[in-house]
């Protein structure tokens, strides 16, 4: 059973963004199943850093495509952006570090994120975006 499910509530209506979401919903289903056998520090460490290099991959795309389509809130989703980059930085090194509640943390961060960044901001620029053909 995956630890969380993409469903179309998620969606922010441009496919490669709600792709690249999807994808962000396998790695960190990968670090729940890899908690979940109690894998070692290193292995956790592995997958955050695939959940940490995806993010920043993914933030660069909808950065560019809000540019791209001078989405108005941009400036302020940027900044959310870097907030959330700067707290799974720290996380990361707490995990590197084996601190004992660095995984549990970050779960509850990565799952967070995911339900409240997208749902609480990405939909945000959807109607603007769907109505500029941005797809
Ligand atoms: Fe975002
Ligand atoms: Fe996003």
């Amino acid at each position: 059973m995956p630890y969380i499910n993409w469903d179309p509530s998620f969606s922010v209506g441009v496919g490669p963004l709600d792709g690249q979401h999807q994808t962000l919903f396998q790695i960190i289903n990968r670090f729940y199943d890899a908690m979940e056998m109690h894998a070692p520090q290193a292995v956790l460490s592995a997958i955050f850093g695939e959940v940490l290099d995806y993010t920043n991959m993914h933030f660069k795309l909808e950065e560019a495509i809000m540019r791209r389509y001078s989405y108005p809130g941009f400036e302020r989703h940027r900044q959310y952006h870097q907030q959330l980059v700067a707290r799974a930085v720290a996380i990361k090194s707490d995990i590197d570090a084996g601190q004992r509640d660095a995984p549990r943390d970050a779960l509850r961060f990565l799952t967070d994120w995911l339900e409240k960044h997208i749902k609480g901001c990405d939909v945000d620029y959807s109607p603007y975006m769907s109505k500029l053909g941005a797809a």
